[in-house]
């Protein structure tokens, strides 16, 4: 693991490649025993008119996903109330390129993927309308170039947004795992957004949005937090199911 410069926190190391159904593990965990819409599909919401998408750290297409079903009847009232532009907007053909680090990931996105680095990123200045970076800037030792990359692609008046997790997020197992700081956890990323962006709007969460019915559960939770298996079996028996889980985080949003 390589401690950031900077900050002195650890980026979260990226095991895509290695171990893809580490990460798979924890999509079906979230989605099985999520009690609240996904973050994908109130993105899918903040899209809306955004026609020329980049997602960085896009893995399997969990956003592409929740806009491929975001439907007319989704979209927020102002738009369906007048149905000129309900219509304009719900059937507007909307390009979402993936890019990733990861060629395992990518497999499994819809094309078109790029496979580059979110510091390094194969496009020209000025091009795409919403640029996205969620649950991904963790994984950086310095997502500074990351953020200044997210907006020279972005065309003026474009969207950026990231997500991060909260340092104190899923407190209910904080006496068997604790999350590592990391370089962008929520409790800075307003502040490394703004300093590349400028203004920024942050949307918080802070509630138990997931509950995990058993031991099996809570261990998976675990591993898919990166919690060896055998460690995870152990913190697992110790805990009392079902077991309401806080979801702690932000999004940030940002215009160029
Ligand atoms: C936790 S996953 C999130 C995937 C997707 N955004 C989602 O929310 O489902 C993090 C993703 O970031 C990718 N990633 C990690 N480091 C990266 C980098 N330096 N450049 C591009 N992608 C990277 C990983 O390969 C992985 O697909």
């Amino acid at each position: 693991m390589a401690r950031s410069w900077h900050t002195g926190r650890v980026a979260v190391p990226p095991d895509y490649d290695d171990d893809p159904e580490r990460f798979r593990l924890g999509s079906r965990i979230t989605e099985r025993h999520l009690s609240a819409p996904s973050l994908y599909e109130h993105l899918a919401t903040r899209l809306t008119g955004r026609s020329t998408i980049v997602d960085i750290g896009c893995g399997e297409g969990a956003l592409a996903a929740a806009l491929a079903a975001a439907t007319p009847a989704a979209l927020p009232l102002l738009a369906r109330v007048s149905p000129g532009p309900a219509e304009a907007l719900g059937s507007a053909p909307r390009r979402l390129v993936g890019v990733d680090a990861s060629a395992t990931m990518l497999g499994a996105h819809p094309r078109p993927v790029v496979q580059a680095e979110a510091a390094r990123l194969p496009f020209a200045a000025d091009v795409f309308d919403a640029a996205l970076a969620i649950n991904m800037l963790y994984h950086l030792d310095d997502p500074m170039p990351a953020l200044r990359e997210a907006r020279r692609v972005l065309a003026p008046g474009g969207l950026f947004v990231a997500s991060a997790i909260a340092r104190d997020d899923s407190p209910e197992l904080a006496a068997v795992w604790r999350r590592e700081p990391t370089p962008f956890d929520a409790e800075e990323a307003q502040d490394l957004v703004a300093s590349v962006f400028g203004t920024v709007e942050v949307e918080r969460w802070d509630a138990a949005l997931i509950t995990l019915p058993d031991r099996d559960a809570v261990r998976d939770y675990l591993i898919a937090r990166q919690v060896p298996r055998p460690a995870a079996v152990d913190a697992a028996a110790q805990i009392t199911t079902p077991l309401p889980v806080t979801k702690r985080g932000a999004l940030i949003f940002a215009c160029r």
